[in-house]
């Protein structure tokens, strides 16, 4: 389920969905993250939700969001490189390129269109999401894989580098 592209929502306000989407946000809180797509519930549908703290996005909270059907287009060739960790990887982190800047669109939980720019984290955590949409998972977007590994190793390493 995870690495095959998923299949378009046809009927939002479908009772289905509507319990889908309540699930997806019970799944993401109960499990602290930042953002969750429907494949990841085993669901092969284009939906993913995502909030992000104003501490973890410069100061600019990003509220809780469902983008159903979403398309995201960089807005230039910016890239940064952060660590992401996964849900569907659990314990495991890796510092991934992303655009820095994109615009994304879909229709949010009651078939209303959704339209807007993100730029740092709240890009990446789009970006991440969407991915899993197309079975993408971040270790694939990795420019190699020296920074990939478990949360500890991974921050043991990065200390053992500045000493
Ligand atoms: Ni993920």
């Amino acid at each position: 389920m995870l690495n095959r592209p998923a299949d378009p929502v046809e009927d939002v306000k479908s009772a289905e969905i509507q319990r889908l989407i309540a699930d997806m946000i019970e799944t993401m809180e109960d499990a602290g993250g930042a953002g969750l797509a429907a494949p990841q519930v085993h669901v092969p549908l284009r939906i993913v939700i995502f909030h992000a703290p104003s501490a973890r996005n410069d100061g600019a909270a990003v509220p809780l969001t469902v983008l159903i059907n979403p398309v995201v287009q960089p807005l230039d060739e910016r890239m940064q490189v952060g660590y992401e960790g996964c849900l569907s990887l659990p314990g495991l982190t890796g510092a991934v390129p992303r655009y820095v800047n994109v615009r994304y669109s879909g229709l949010d939980r009651d078939g209303a269109v959704v339209d807007r720019v993100a730029e740092g984290f709240h890009a990446r955590v789009v970006q991440h999401e969407c991915d899993h949409l197309d079975g993408v998972l971040y270790p694939s977007r990795m420019d190699g894989l020296d920074t990939f590994g478990f949360v500890e190793e991974v921050r043991r390493a990065m200390v053992e580098q500045k000493e």
